[in-house]
């Protein structure tokens, strides 16, 4: 059933349960979507597996990979029908929150310089730019940059 605006906004581990409503998130998100693989390796190996949930649906999730005082922002999706209500900024603080608390002291991430919205996201949460890795990311059309941006934490 789908969620409805007025359900409880909550938090929670991600479970192999949640991967199919998560792999329908991330065919509407993105080109080149992650499988069922990179998400159950990620549960497999310790990292931060976080969902978003409206009522009983996943709305959104976030994974974080964290070790050696450095955390790293992996995926954060935020399902296409829920988007521009805030949860995504949710995510980002959840992800600053879970990645203090497991000793890291920064946080870093990769982003497109098309994914403008992305962006935006980010600059208003505290990151700044201190790098950029030239043709990192397949493209529709041949290779894009990925902007590597870092926020302490
Ligand atoms: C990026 C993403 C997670 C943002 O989530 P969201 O819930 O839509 O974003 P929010 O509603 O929390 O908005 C946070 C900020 O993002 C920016 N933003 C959101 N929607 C925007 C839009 N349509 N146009 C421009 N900026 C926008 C704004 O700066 C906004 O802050 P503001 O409300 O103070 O202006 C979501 O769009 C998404 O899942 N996109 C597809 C997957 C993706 O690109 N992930 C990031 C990979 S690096």
């Amino acid at each position: 059933m789908a969620a409805r605006s007025d359900e409880l906004l909550g938090t929670r581990a991600m479970r192999a349960t949640d991967l199919h409503r998560i792999i329908g998130i991330e065919r509407r998100c993105y080109h080149f979507p992650w499988g069922e693989t990179a998400f159950l390796d990620s549960m497999a190996v310790g990292y931060i597996c976080r969902v978003l949930t409206l009522g009983h649906q996943v709305v959104g999730y976030v994974i974080v990979s964290s070790g050696a005082g450095e955390a790293h922002l992996l995926n954060i999706s935020i399902d296409p029908e829920w988007q521009g209500r805030g949860f995504g900024r949710q995510l980002v603080h959840l992800a600053r929150e879970s990645a203090r608390e497991a000793g890291a002291e920064i946080l870093l991430l990769e982003v497109r310089p098309s994914n403008q919205i992305a962006l935006q996201l980010y600059a208003r949460t505290g990151f700044h730019q201190i790098g950029r890795r030239s043709n990192y990311y397949r493209a529709v059309e041949g290779r894009e940059d990925a902007i590597i941006l870092s926020c302490p934490l």
